[in-house]
């Protein structure tokens, strides 16, 4: 059975590309998902794709992954450093998750050393820019959907 995989990525990561380019490189958004979709087939995945900037829209779409979804790659942006309720939806589903972080938080500023996710994370990467999704999925098909 083909197994699914879904990539969210949470506020302000729609403006990839424009948004501090020095901190978060020149790739839009578009175009990270664009070259993971490509990944995933060679890989021989399913692959979703989900952005939002409103912290209760990203509950509803990691709760709709149960039963649907067999690994999640997440990028919570600055809700990583906030949000219980996506740390108790990710944990509520019970579905394995890497996070990612393109830079790396722990060069940054002292409010983004602390996550509300990583104790339950399969794996944390930061600092690897966009490859660190794509580095993410290979890891989840691995080890995780083979
Ligand atoms: C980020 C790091 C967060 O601290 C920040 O709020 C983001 C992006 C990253 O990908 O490096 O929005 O998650």
């Amino acid at each position: 059975m083909t197994q699914n995989l879904l990539v969210v990525n949470g506020p302000n990561l729609n403006l990839l590309g424009k948004r501090e380019p020095a901190i978060y490189g020149s790739q839009t958004l578009n175009d990270i998902n664009r070259d993971l979709a490509t990944v995933a087939s060679q890989l021989g995945v399913r692959c979703e794709f989900y952005q939002s900037n409103h912290e209760g829209d990203l509950v509803d779409r990691i709760q709709q992954a149960m039963d649907s979804t067999d690994f999640i790659i997440i990028n919570a942006g600055a809700y990583t450093h906030t949000s219980v309720a996506i740390r108790d939806a990710l944990a509520g589903v019970n579905i394995p998750f890497i996070e990612v972080h393109i830079s790396n938080v722990h060069q940054r500023e002292a409010f983004r050393h602390h996550s509300y996710l990583s104790d339950k994370a399969v794996a944390v990467i930061c600092g690897m820019g966009a490859f660190g999704y794509t580095a993410a999925m290979h890891y989840a098909v691995k080890h995780y959907l083979k």
